[in-house]
């Protein structure tokens, strides 16, 4: 009796493998795009004209039924939902419990942060790569990289770019879309000495808040990072998820003279100085804001990625107001939701280590450090920093 039941769901099991590596969405709803299958079934599908032939039955929002979505990941866009979780979430569709739930769990779903493998992170990344519709376009943003040294002079504080690195930038395509201003907002909220106390007016963290809804909770983008870490299972509901973020990014620090001086945020996005140089700062937005102010000075960059469009990503030697920066690497014409989700994503998934990612067909590397020396929540640590890896040339 054991052996037929144990028989009869390998053969299901298989023929679901085989029906989905042919043409169907069947357990496929939302996941990221995956070359080995002949058809997707996520919205970037629509854009790509690439869905299986049952997509829209199957995976629109819409679909009330389980039929063909047991275990599928989790799609804020949908109606009700098929995982393993929806009970707890109370958003099962009617007939979950009779297509899925066949005693003893279901299929597929998160399960308390299941593994999170090389190649979800690169299926991932091509979607969160497919969804940046605030990017810059080769119309609204204009660079001239000019110099590039080999990594042995970038430490030679010459200035071998007489012009700036970012040559135009239409502001108001880009800074009027609610992320960018939700950006701009919290850029300006740090002093970027360490040492010196970081301390924010009501109206201060109100910005933080609003910069993580907008990003993560009001974009196409962002809703796909939660979907996907929700059915890993890294967290319950986009509440949790909101506010994991917030302490991990936003949580103060210190990383001198014993006061709240630093963030992942700050780090990461705004920069810093600590001992006479220029520390984290990788972001576009804010080197771009400096440079037109006249605060930063371009020098040369040392690795220019293989991206013919934005986002590209390039490693800077710069000068900020009296500070040099060695390398800064950068996203180059990204949306800042897609900054953060990136960053996010690699903190979360490849805390500490390097992070393999696939944009466009081509990887970046991206790197995360974890801070060690106090925590939030039950002994969480906050980012100490991100940024793209720059292979050596
Ligand atoms: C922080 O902790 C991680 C994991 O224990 C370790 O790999 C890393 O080297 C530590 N970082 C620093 C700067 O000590």
């Amino acid at each position: 009796m054991k052996v037929i039941a144990v028989l009869a769901l390998w053969v299901t099991l298989f023929y679901q493998g085989y029906s989905n590596s042919l043409d169907s969405c069947q357990g496929r709803c939302g996941f990221g795009t995956d070359n080995s299958f002949s058809c997707q079934c996520n919205p970037s599908c629509e854009r790509y004209r690439d869905c299986c032939s049952d997509y829209t039955e199957i995976c629109k929002a819409g679909a009330t039924s389980c039929k063909g979505r047991c275990g599928e990941k989790y799609n804020s866009q949908n109606e009700c939902h098929c995982n393993s979780k929806c009970t707890q979430h109370k958003n099962c569709c009617s007939d979950y419990a009779e297509l899925c739930d066949r005693g003893g769990g279901g299929g597929g779903g998160g399960g308390g942060g299941s593994v999170i493998t090389d190649a979800e992170l690169k299926a991932l990344s091509e979607t969160l790569y497919a969804l940046d519709s605030n990017k810059a376009s080769a119309s609204e943003l204009v660079i001239d990289p000019q110099a590039l040294v080999p990594d042995s002079q970038t430490s030679s504080q010459s200035d071998l770019s007489p012009e700036r690195l970012f040559l135009y930038l239409n502001e108001e395509a880009l800074f009027s879309r609610p992320t960018y201003a939700a950006l701009l907002a919290v850029l300006d909220n740090y002093h970027r000495m360490t040492g010196q106390v970081e301390d924010f007016s009501a109206q201060q963290l109100a910005e933080q808040e609003t910069f993580l809804k907008e990003t993560m909770s009001n974009t196409e983008l962002g809703r796909e990072l939660f979907a996907f870490l929700y059915t890993k299972g890294v967290y319950a509901s986009e509440e949790e998820f909101i506010q994991d973020l917030k302490m991990m990014w936003f949580g103060l620090y210190t990383r001198s003279n014993n006061v709240m001086d630093s963030s992942g945020f700050e780090h990461i996005f705004a920069g810093e100085v600590k001992k006479g140089k220029v520390s984290g700062f990788h972001n576009w937005i804010q080197f771009y804001l400096l440079e037109k102010r006249g605060e930063l000075n371009y020098y040369s960059h040392s690795f220019n990625g293989p991206w013919t469009t934005y986002p590209d990503v390039i490693g800077m030697q710069f000068m900020w107001d009296g500070y040099f920066k060695q390398v800064g690497s950068a996203v180059i014409g990204c949306s800042p939701e897609f900054d953060f989700a990136l960053y996010s994503l690699c903190y979360i998934a490849r805390p500490g280590k390097q992070c393999r990612l696939s944009l466009g067909g081509k990887e970046l590397i991206i790197q995360t450090y974890t801070w060690n020396n106090s925590y939030y929540g039950d002994r969480k640590k906050f980012i100490g920093s991100a940024f793209p890896a720059t292979p050596r040339n």
